[in-house]
């Protein structure tokens, strides 16, 4: 075998799951709009409020959950990587959380047609690409396709620091990961033994291999950003990309930034030859009727939690937000909608009329806030041919 330094391809030339008619994401498309489960592997959930409520950070909980969405027949199950110092953020979110790669490529053996994606931080060691590239590959066949990483980079300075080094400036975050990606990458395809110089990052290879390769040219790949170098990056190495409202997390406001926001990133993947999709996650607050479903919403933020609060963070994709920041807390989500069944599954056509591909839910009390979503929405959301 030679031990050559290959020359990096465009991504526009590898193959990707989206690429093979029965790949685990090629089915997932054939459905109109994308249906995701954000898996509350952490305290709290994504929300600071202390009304009593089933959502549990362990193990079974979550599986249970992910478990019933597969029947459900939700696309994807999504989960956070956090590393916060003791306390978290406040006694709701208090920073108890189980790992989203393990937790999740446990997952992967007693679910059947969901695909399971574990947030990964690309930056932080000891993460090397053959790790995650051998990783990668060995999840992929266990789950037969149904895997796939969201690379994060670390927005907040206490994630660097407790590794050992300040902050990487923001931008440099993503020419970091991408160095890192295209190593990865090509271990997933190269035929031959490859060796590999980074400018920036400190990952150098030589002679490295991984077999086997992934069965659908690689797992899905993911980031979530809002920032002009998040968004190239997506362009170049992702099939979705989780966007959030530039603008605010109520529904209607959101529903008017979005359009154009979704339009560029997508306009982005095009002029790198690419088809890249987006997903958004809204805390879903449903009951039977409108004041129903906004006095449980009010009751969750008269609850806030008194100690909530926030670390310093770099992101650009929440700048300009001008929310209610405590009540905001209180309920989470990137966006909230709030309503009745019909209400709900007529919000969920609007955000796809604005150039939405998927939705990635959350809920305040997951167990049976999803039991509801399964028997009163998705009925509805494929009478309004959303869901197949
Ligand atoms: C839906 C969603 C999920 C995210 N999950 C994580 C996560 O698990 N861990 C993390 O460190 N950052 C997470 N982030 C933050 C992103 O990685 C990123 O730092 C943020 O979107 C800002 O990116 P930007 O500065 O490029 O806009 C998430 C963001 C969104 C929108």
């Amino acid at each position: 075998m030679s031990d050559t330094v290959v020359a990096l391809r465009p991504q526009a030339t590898a193959a990707i799951p989206e690429d093979f008619p029965d790949s685990p994401y090629a089915q997932a498309l054939r459905q109109p709009m994308l249906l995701g489960l954000f898996v509350p592997i952490q305290a709290g959930g994504w929300s600071a409020s202390t009304l009593p409520r089933t959502t549990d950070w362990t193990f079974d909980y979550n599986s249970a959950l992910v478990k019933r969405a597969d029947e459900l027949g939700f696309d994807l199950a999504f989960g956070l990587s956090q590393w916060l110092p003791k306390g978290g953020y406040g006694e709701v979110m208090n920073g108890m959380a189980i790992d989203s790669f393990m937790s999740l490529a446990a997952m992967t053996a007693i679910t059947k047609r969901i695909i399971l994606v574990a947030t990964t931080h690309v930056l932080y060691g000891p993460w090397h690409p053959l790790h995650f590239a051998k990783y990668g590959a060995t999840l992929d066949h266990i789950s037969k396709g149904r895997w796939g990483f969201n690379i994060v980079t670390g927005h907040r300075a206490v994630e660097h620091e407790m590794f050992g080094w300040p902050r990487i400036e923001h931008d440099k975050r993503y020419d970091m990961a991408a160095e890192f990606l295209d190593a990865v990458q090509h271990l997933w395809r190269e035929e031959d033994n490859f060796s590999y110089e980074p400018k920036l990052s400190p990952w150098r290879m030589k002679g490295a291999f991984v077999t086997p390769k992934p069965l659908y040219g690689r797992p899905l790949l993911i980031n979530a950003t809002g920032s002009d170098a998040g968004i190239r990056f997506a362009s170049k190495y992702s099939d979705l990309v989780f966007i959030t409202s530039p603008t605010t997390s109520e529904i209607e406001g959101a529903l008017e930034a979005l359009p154009a926001h979704a339009a560029r990133v997508k306009s982005e993947g095009r002029a790198q030859g690419r088809t890249v999709r987006t997903i958004i996650n809204p805390m879903i607050v449903c009951r039977e009727t409108e004041k129903e479903a906004w006095d449980y919403h009010d009751a969750i933020a008269a609850h806030g939690d008194p100690t909530a609060h926030f670390l310093d963070s770099d992101a650009h994709a929440w700048r300009g937000r001008g929310d209610r920041q405590a009540e905001s807390r209180a309920v989470g989500g990137n966006i909230r909608i709030v309503g009745s069944p019909e209400q709900i599954a007529d919000y969920i056509l609007r955000l796809k009329k604005a150039g939405i591909d998927g939705v990635q839910l959350s809920f305040f009390d997951f167990a049976p806030d999803l039991e509801f979503f399964g028997a009163r929405v998705l009925p509805l959301l494929k009478q309004a041919g959303l869901r197949n």
